[in-house]
């Protein structure tokens, strides 16, 4: 069997030969019923009948890796895919630059590098949770569709995560596996580890914005796992980001038909200045104001996911070569830090400064740069469809230190705008920025469902080609009687 062939014969899809791993299998195949005990509990609420045309990865050849069928969710093919072996591979960053990539576990850092996979796999059901109502409101089959891809890659990744877990962790890999199937997002009492993973994502509009900026902090998150020194999570990461690639683009054109929406019913009503937000309301598509606001807020929530910007377990893990820097290889320099510098944003004595810190220990804030840069080329083309229908409004990301939880910015006000402000100025104002009650009610109101083939709520623009090339009336999900 080569290396791109799925074994389909076993109850568990997989390119990890898993025939010949019996104890691994075994360890699978126990945790199966508690994982779909927990996707009809927690998966898509109402939906679990339903017929709904998903793609399924059945090889990791980046030419051809996914079919489309009907399938129902509960018996989606849920596996274990990891990219192709790269003979001869070297560990391209950290102490062991250069030396062979490792394919077990070195012992020395077995709790850092487990630390890192429960973290990653524990963000893939907490988004599935969080979701789990939004198909009762879908604005086209579509999208439905789209949510529901969404969930059981998500799903998928866990099952990923849960395999590196039980191949190369023995029994506390086990228990950890368990685990990640009792947190629960947003639970008083056993939440999920990160913040932004237990916010509701209450509307369509939220969907997208988190998938557009959460799931990208999730790209960034796996595209430095992928450049790991221990080479089976580096594979795993490899392909899951093939997947992850769809998730972005289910919130970037999601925002941008939302967007298109609103400013051709703006130019068809006549209204010229985008700040008539009662008026644009009246038409029945969220105003480019509130939209800020979402956006302020998703980017904020998962500016947090990356952590302090100076932090010594980022120096650690990157030391340690388990966790790289984004396209590392790509990057001109010795590939170890010893004597680099990077800067970074701090407050110092009232102000916002730009402060040199060695580079080693500014590796979050280097990621969180890159992401920055990867969100704002979005957002330019955001700002290109408004362009296009001729609205005067432009999207712009937030100061970095904007409505913060973690790191430098954590105790301190900051407007979008990047000014620090005292707490009488920031609850005065911060409802200009961040989305109200009224705001959510009124996005709440928009959310009916429309389930006729090829149509769509009057919020958001159809796409511009359907989903493997499918007509615009294709009926993506066969909803069960
Ligand atoms: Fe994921
Ligand atoms: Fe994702």
């Amino acid at each position: 069997m080569t290396i791109e062939t799925v074994d389909y014969t076993t109850k568990i899809p997989n390119n990890v030969n898993l025939v010949e791993d019996r104890q691994v299998l075994r360890a699978l195949e126990s945790w199966h019923p508690g994982y779909i005990d927990w996707w009809k509990d927690m998966g898509p609420e109402g939906f679990q009948e339903a017929l709904v045309y998903l793609r399924t990865a059945v090889s990791v050849d980046p030419k051809g890796w996914a079919k489309f069928d009907y399938v129902k969710m509960p018996d989606y093919r849920w596996g274990i895919l990891l990219a192709p072996k790269e003979e001869d591979r070297k560990i391209p960053f950290g102490r062991h630059f250069g030396e062979p990539a490792w394919q077990e576990v070195p012992g020395e850092y077995r709790a850092m590098l487990r630390r890192l996979v429960v973290i990653q796999g524990d963000t893939e059901p907490a988004s599935v949770e969080q979701q789990r109502h939004l198909g009762k409101t879908a604005p086209s089959l579509y999208d439905m569709r789209n949510v529901f891809q969404v969930n059981v890659e998500e799903g998928r990744h866990l099952w990923a995560m849960v395999y590196i877990l039980q191949k190369y962790f023995g029994r506390d890999g086990r228990e950890e596996a368990a685990e990640l199937l009792q947190r629960r997002s947003g639970d008083a009492d056993k939440p999920r580890m990160l913040g932004a993973f237990n916010e509701a994502t209450p509307d369509w509009l939220s969907f997208h914005m988190f998938t557009f900026f959460t799931d990208r902090d999730g790209k960034m998150q796996l595209e430095s796992l992928a450049q790991s020194g221990f080479d089976p999570l580096s594979r795993t990461c490899r392909f899951m980001l093939t997947e992850e690639a769809h998730h972005m683009f289910v919130g970037e054109t999601g925002v941008g038909r939302t967007i298109q929406r609103t400013c051709e019913a703006m130019k068809e009503a006549g209204i010229e200045d985008p700040m008539e937000i009662d008026k644009v309301r009246a038409l029945g598509v969220i105003d480019l104001p509130t939209m800020q606001k979402k956006l302020n807020l998703h980017y904020s929530l998962s500016l947090d996911l990356f952590g302090s910007e100076v932090s010594t377990n980022a120096a650690n893990t990157f030391s340690a070569s388990l966790k790289g820097r984004f396209q590392e290889t790509k990057i001109a320099d010795d590939h170890r830090l010893d004597n680099a510098t990077y800067p970074v944003l701090k407050l110092v004595d009232g102000e916002i400064k730009r402060v040199d810190e060695p580079a080693l220990t500014a590796i979050n804030m280097r990621l969180r740069d890159d992401y920055t840069a990867d969100c704002q080329r979005g957002l330019d083309r955001w700002n290109k469809i408004i362009d296009r229908i001729g609205v005067g409004f432009k999207f712009e990301l937030p100061h970095v230190g904007f409505h913060r939880n973690i790191g430098e910015f954590k105790d301190a006000h900051v407007s979008p705008a990047g000014v620090l402000i005292d707490e009488a100025t920031w609850a005065r104002e911060h409802s200009k920025w961040l989305p109200s009650k009224d705001d959510g009610a009124f996005i709440g109101s928009l959310m009916t469902p429309v389930t006729e083939p090829g149509k769509f709520a009057g919020w958001i623009a159809p796409p511009r080609v359907g989903i493997d090339n499918k007509p615009g009336d294709f009926e993506y999900v066969k909803i069960a009687a």
